[in-house]
């Protein structure tokens, strides 16, 4: 299921599949001009205010964001924890996003919810940047692994992507082979324990419905030598239910020196980090270890998705319509996931959208969590 946004309208971005390829072509270009020539942009946000509200914990995308705000000459306001902003009061996150549309030009949003972003960017008057919706996408992460690749491999098609780790809650993966699924012959080697397989939507949705070929292992060592490219994950502890199901898997996958004999030569390495324990520290000094610089690279990503989104903003400054009544039906099915936004703002709509008509498949128009029917 995928939201797409209106051409046109002004427009948000709440998945990676609301930018074309072309569009994100486009953005890759942007941010290799801003690496080759950083004073053309050091004003082309003078004057904007960029608002970061992040509800959940961050270093690289929350800093990252205010580091390209500040060099595009912009200034940044928000909150870096739900605790000191009015969610604590119970504030839902449509009036916030309404009053932060009196404050600011553009937001980026983090919550532990999935689907907060998209409720936000339809109540905002601003364009809604998604920075991380639970364990459902992180498409501003996918924006820097695609420039990394680009940089990197010299390619964006013809590749094998292993992911590994936590491949059911780790929504840069969701996101980057959403994002992969639109190149040209890519590979897909999933590396995780039985319980932290990817989720149906995404193998479904994206892998199946796009015909791409993928195969399940439970052995990085078995995968590593056919990768060109290698993204390990971390154990989201955080969205776990079961504790002790956590410290059981936690160290599932470590990526040791040792491990690295039989890869590549031409290996990229990549992590959206924080790591906590699955890259020995003595892989940093591979040169195949990329990890930091896609980092980096994300700062220069989200500069691009800024000056693009602003510059749409003000070209198409009325709102995107809110859903195409055809394909969604309202209040008919229950959303059960407890991640969802609707979990916890209960006056939201029920809105589920048909993804397999023979079927009769309903997924969470928040989340993508199936309809129990
Ligand atoms: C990731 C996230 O928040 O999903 N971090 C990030 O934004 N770079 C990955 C993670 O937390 O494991």
């Amino acid at each position: 299921m995928k939201v797409g946004l209106n051409r046109g309208c002004m427009r948000s971005l709440i998945d990676v599949v609301d930018l074309t390829v072309e569009e994100i072509d486009e953005l890759i270009n942007v941010a290799n001009d801003i690496i080759e020539n950083p004073e053309k942009y050091q004003e082309k946000c003078k004057g904007k205010k960029l608002a970061t509200l992040f509800y959940e914990p961050s270093t690289r995308t929350r800093l990252s964001f205010t580091a390209a705000m500040m060099e595009l000459g912009g200034n940044v306001l928000g909150f870096s924890e739900a605790s000191s902003s009015s969610a604590m009061k119970g504030e839902s996150i449509a009036d916030t996003a309404k009053m932060l549309s009196c404050y600011a030009d553009i937001i980026a949003m983090r919550s532990p919810k999935e689907g907060a972003p998209f409720v936000a960017s339809k109540a905002a008057s601003i364009p809604v940047i998604n920075a991380g919706d639970g364990g459902h996408c992180h498409p501003t992460q996918t924006l820097g692994d695609l420039l990394t690749i680009k940089r990197e491999v010299g390619r964006l098609d013809n590749l094998t992507v292993g992911f590994c780790g936590d491949l059911k809650y780790g929504r840069t993966v969701h996101s980057f082979i959403n994002a992969l699924s639109r190149y040209k012959n890519i590979k897909i080697v999933l590396i995780s324990p039985e319980e932290l397989k990817l989720p149906n939507y995404v193998k479904y949705e994206v892998l199946d419905k796009n015909k791409m070929e993928y195969r399940e292992t439970t052995s990085l060592e078995e995968a590593i030598p056919g990768l060109d490219v290698l993204y390990m994950t971390r154990i989201q502890q955080e969205r776990f239910v079961d504790i002790d199901e956590y410290n059981r898997l936690k160290d599932s996958y470590i990526l040791t020196v040792d491990k690295l004999q039989n890869a590549k030569d031409s290996l990229v390495i990549m992590h959206p980090l924080p790591r906590v324990n699955e890259i020995s520290v003595k892989v940093d000094d591979d040169k195949r270890a990329c990890y930091f610089k896609q980092a980096l690279y994300g700062k220069y990503m989200r500069m691009a998705l800024i000056l693009k989104l602003l510059d749409e903003a003000k070209k198409n400054p009325q709102k995107e319509q809110m859903y195409n009544l055809d394909e969604v039906v309202f209040d008919k099915f229950t959303c059960t996931n407890p991640r969802c936004i609707t979990s916890t703002e209960q006056e939201l709509t029920q809105i589920f959208k048909c993804v397999d008509k023979k079927n009769g498949i309903y997924r969470c128009i928040y989340c993508e969590k199936k309809a129990n029917n």
